[in-house]
């Protein structure tokens, strides 16, 4: 196994992706980041130099479960303080297992700001994956937003409450196009559709080749649907797991989810043809983002003739959850779950009014997250400084605590939002650990019933899954990694507002702490006696 060092200074620039000129986050001047590139077991160690001037900064790495290195998660109030401007710091970690992951800011709503790349973990020498392809690509899909991350938080932070809105662009791998003519743009300085800065995201296919696109999400908000004009996808991969292999036309991704899918150049090669994305189980008020797969030899830059696809109809939930239920292992890769479980959690997500200000919830109980970090805070004994019981607190930064290596059903229950007759989906993310899918249904959970039709047979393991409208999603995993885990919706807004639990494990078991993570809120005491 090898040391893989990388340098990366994360800093403000402007930038136009679909062609509005904005200030975006980049690392090393990029946006997407650069894409980690490693081989099972390896270590990784980014140097983290913050060159933000006046903001903080903490990178999570998305699907890596930090084993035996809970503080290098990247999670700020959960596992190391903020990183400061112009301070470095070193993450350090073992890529375990192969597969697709990603990385992202986790402090405030930065992810959203363009701070955002991929991690590609190959299998060891010798070992076979269990399909074949000619060569693999990466894409990352994403929403945009015009408005700066802080307008948005302090929008979503005020009485009234000011909501996000739907974004203006959706980005294939970092590109879309906003149309500058609209009425709302002014001056063609902020907007111009020749920047190259904003030219489709094109992906090259040589006639009869397969290739394997390895496609996730990190959308502020929005799911989306993917397509490839005219191309089957037939899926491989899921969260790091090989998956039953299923062909579809266009597949559902939800923020924090990462498929691998092989796609065959096998149509008419002397043309090009539309990679789109489409908004899905929200109303779409956003154009949908295109790119372009492009036949050697034909121009990258050809238009293709045709229109592009528009997707599955935006509220077809039978449609979406019939494919999560499609998703399983891959025969030859099964890990069979434990049968029995130890202690059934019900989390039912919702949206509250809280002295007036709008908040999203889990159990009635909206998240925040504290000054001193959690897994600095337990591990050091300083209990009494993070958890102050109030019993009529509806907004609090309560935690799960469980036996270690005990089994834990978690059944994500979705709710009804504020406004009348509408249900969300929310893609819930673990930190640490990956989990077994053992059902999706529609209406109330059943406890008596719904349990006798888990699949216990060849679930597939994730981290990341979608809790459907007006439906729930049950998931089961050891709680045997020691630290302290977020577990929360990843759709910006809504984590932000509050929609996220804290689980505790074995923290009596990690290791000596880093002084770099601490510095913050309890934790001065700590390295400055
Ligand atoms: Cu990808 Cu806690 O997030
Ligand atoms: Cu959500």
């Amino acid at each position: 196994a090898k040391v893989r060092h990388y340098k990366w200074e994360v800093k403000y620039q402007f930038q136009s992706p679909d062609c509005f000129r904005k200030l975006v986050i980049g690392i090393n001047g990029k946006t997407p980041g650069p894409t980690i590139i490693a081989q099972q077991g390896d270590t990784i160690i980014v140097e983290l130099k913050n060159s933000l001037l006046t903001e903080n900064v903490a990178i999570h790495w998305h699907g890596i479960r930090q084993i035996g290195t809970p503080w290098s998660d990247g999670t700020e109030g959960v596992t190391q303080c903020p990183i400061l401007p112009g301070d470095t710091f070193f993450y350090k970690f073992v890529v375990d297992r192969p597969g697709s992951y990603l990385y992202h800011a986790h402090y405030g709503m930065q992810r959203e700001a363009g701070l955002y790349g991929s991690i590609r973990v190959a299998v060891p020498d010798g070992v076979v994956e269990p399909f074949t392809y000619d060569y693999d690509r990466t894409i990352i899909l994403n929403d945009w937003y015009h408005k700066s991350t802080y307008e948005q938080a302090t929008g979503l932070s005020s009485k009234p409450f000011v909501w996000v809105g739907e974004p203006q662009s959706l980005l294939i791998h970092g590109r879309g196009k906003f149309n500058c003519s609209s009425p709302t743009i002014g001056s063609s300085d902020t907007c111009n559709t020749t920047n190259p800065q904003c030219a489709p995201y094109t992906l090259t296919v040589v006639p009869g080749k397969t290739i394997r696109i390895r496609l996730s999400s990190l959308t502020a908000l929005s799911a989306l649907n993917f397509e490839i004009e005219g191309h089957n996808l037939t899926v491989v991969e899921a969260d790091g797991h090989f998956v039953e292999p299923f062909v579809v036309k266009n597949i559902n991704v939800y923020s924090g989810e990462t498929y691998s899918v092989l796609v065959k150049a096998d149509q008419d090669p002397s043309r090009n043809y539309w990679l789109a994305s489409n908004v899905i189980s929200r109303k779409p008020a956003t154009p949908t983002g295109l790119g372009i797969l492009n036949y050697y030899p034909n121009h990258p830059s050809n238009y293709p003739p045709s229109t592009p696809p528009t997707g599955p109809l935006w509220n077809d939930s039978d449609y979406r959850l019939a494919q999560s239920l499609k998703i399983k292992a891959h025969p030859s890769h099964i890990i069979a779950p434990p049968v029995e479980t130890d202690r059934v959690i019900i989390l039912l997500n919702t949206q509250n009014e809280i002295d007036g200000f709008r908040r999203w919830s889990v159990n009635n109980v909206s998240f925040n997250l504290p000054h001193t970090p959690y897994l600095i805070a337990l591990k050091e004994k300083l209990r009494h400084k993070i958890v102050q019981p109030n019993p009529n607190a509806t907004a609090s930064n309560a935690i799960y605590r469980l036996k270690f290596n005990s089994t834990v059903d978690i059944v994500l229950q979705n709710g009804n939002s504020m406004v009348p007759n509408t249900s969300e989906t929310h893609p819930w993310h673990l930190h640490g650990h990956d989990f077994w899918v053992l059902g999706h249904g529609k209406g109330k959970f059943d406890p008596m019933e719904d349990p006798k039709k888990y699949n216990l047979v060849n679930p597939i393991m994730k981290n990341t899954v979608p809790v459907h409208s007006y439906g729930w999603t049950a998931l089961r995993y050891i709680a045997d990694n020691p630290g302290v885990w977020a577990f929360h919706c990843h759709i910006e807004a809504h984590f932000y507002m509050g929609m996220g639990v804290v689980i505790e494990e074995g923290v009596e078991k990690v290791g000596k702490l880093p002084t770099s993570i601490m510095g913050c809120g309890e934790t001065k005491s700590l390295i400055r006696p």
